[in-house]
């Protein structure tokens, strides 16, 4: 089976057998490992990652739901000048620390801001729902989101 798409802004063409998962494309086929898995099963939110601009589990999808669509993982989130605006939030608050969750929870949250710039309470506990993050106790990725929110040029 032959899948195209958009991926981090350039078209590709992979081929992989029928059944296999986004998430098995992105790190197995694809070699980008930046996208994690955790639980497999949809309820730890490591995979996360944007098809057209929405935040999904990776392990969720079949790897064929991705063809013609435009797809995001933390790979495409640096910019030429370096760390994206919310990559730098989440340093400067201290909302990373074994980091397994990160990606995941960067990708919902750029999807987040991309729908609501300026988030509240609510909303980014909304967005960070489907994620489980075993070390921060979720303060600092909340008032990571925050900072990204109100500062989106980044060097908070
Ligand atoms: S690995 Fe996909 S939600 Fe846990
Ligand atoms: S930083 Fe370790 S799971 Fe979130």
């Amino acid at each position: 089976m032959r899948i195209h798409f958009n991926l981090n802004g350039k078209a590709i063409a992979v081929d992989a057998p029928v059944g296999t998962s986004a998430l098995s494309l992105l790190r197995d086929y694809l070699g980008l490992k930046g996208t994690k898995e955790g639980c497999g099963i949809g309820e730890c939110g490591a995979c996360a990652i944007e098809v057209d601009g929405k935040a999904v589990n990776a392990c969720l999808m079949f790897a064929a739901q991705l063809d013609g669509r435009t797809v995001l993982t933390v790979e495409g989130l640096e910019t030429p000048s370096g760390l994206h605006p919310i990559q730098e939030a989440f340093r400067d608050h201290h909302a990373v620390q074994c980091g397994y969750c990160t990606p995941g929870l960067l990708m919902s949250t750029h999807a987040l801001l991309a729908e609501k710039p300026h988030p509240d309470h609510d909303d980014i506990n909304t967005a960070i729902s489907g994620h489980l993050c075993r070390c921060t106790g979720y303060k600092n990725i909340v008032s990571a989101i925050e900072a990204a929110g109100k500062n989106p040029g980044g060097k908070n």
